[in-house]
């Protein structure tokens, strides 16, 4: 039987309806983990998740974590090479200690843009965001004032996440949730979805023309219909080159046909992404509006 989170309760009781979720994901035996100042969640058995007594040396990590962690880190500071210029477009408070993993490097939203999306929400909003990552777009939905339930597969990623919320201060209003977006979506409602499902690392842009069909993991017709589960109400940040009329259709698989507007997103006058807007987040139809960011330069 489906279960169904109804929005209106959840919003009524605001951040104390946090807890509430993370129970009902503990039933369907994903993991989820409220980020208020406590232990983020791993991935370990509970028998590792045992607290260290005051003043006992901490558990040494097993030689296959050390290793992970090591090509991890190593990974991280190679693509960080690479986008070092840009930390502070993606997390203006990245001097205060934003972690990113290799991945989050390249795929997170830059701020101004995760922001701009997020001035689609109301405040109070109860928004999923259905491939969280580093916590770019989560943070920013926080901030506006929305209730955040942040799916992510990778668990590593939501604690980097977890903890990025905690820099910006904004971690009593996300729920963090390890699991496969595709397999929550029909256990969720909101107030609206966003989505940045993966574009396929760095090389996406040797094509031409971005096809949905080569998001990943699924295609962006089922990543939308999985969200249209959730609300109406959805937002796609996608790459630069996408089909824009493929996108268009989107708002056609309902009925009667969503409100859609699309924006180019720019950064430092450069093209980043493009966003699309359905149902209330969307303007007038069909309007292609352009943002940029003004900030200066790094
Ligand atoms: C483009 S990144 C999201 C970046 C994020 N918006 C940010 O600003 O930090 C896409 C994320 O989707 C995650 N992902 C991939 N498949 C998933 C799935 N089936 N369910 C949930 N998350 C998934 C990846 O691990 C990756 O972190």
């Amino acid at each position: 039987m489906a279960i169904a989170i109804a929005a209106p309760p959840v919003r009524r009781r605001g951040i104390h309806a946090l807890p509430f979720l993370h129970r009902f994901f503990r039933l369907l035996g994903v993991a989820a983990t409220k980020t208020a100042r406590r232990p983020c969640f791993t991935a370990r058995s509970t028998r590792d998740r045992r607290v260290a007594r005051p003043g006992e040396p901490k558990r040494p990590e097993e030689p296959q974590e050390q290793a992970a962690a090591a090509v991890e880190d190593a990974d991280a500071a190679v693509v960080a090479g690479k986008y070092w210029a840009h930390r502070h477009s993606l997390f203006s408070l990245y001097d205060r200690g934003v972690r990113m993993d290799a991945e989050g490097w390249y795929s997170a939203t830059p701020e101004a843009v995760a922001a701009s999306q997020a001035a689609r929400a109301a405040p109070g909003d109860l928004v999923v965001d259905a491939f969280a990552g580093c916590g770019g777009n989560s943070i920013q939905f926080a901030a506006r004032g929305c209730y955040v339930v942040a799916v992510e597969i990778d668990s590593r990623k939501v604690e980097l996440a977890a903890h990025n919320a905690r820099v910006y201060g904004v971690e009593d209003r996300i729920e963090f949730v390890v699991g496969d977006f595709f397999l929550l979506a029909p256990f969720l409602k909101a107030d609206l979805v966003f989505l940045s499902p993966p574009w396929g690392g760095p090389s996406y842009i040797q094509a031409p023309v971005y096809t949905l069909d080569m998001l990943k993991p699924k295609d962006g017709y089922a990543a939308f219909q999985a969200a249209q589960k959730i609300a109406p109400h959805v937002v796609m940040f996608l790459p630069r080159t996408v089909d824009q009329s493929q996108v268009e259709e989107l708002s056609w698989l309902s009925c009667p046909p969503l409100d859609f507007e699309c924006e180019e997103n720019y950064v430092h006058h450069r093209l980043k992404g493009f966003t699309a807007y359905f149902g209330k987040t969307a303007g007038p139809p069909s309007s292609l509006s352009k943002l940029d960011d003004e900030q200066p330069t790094d």
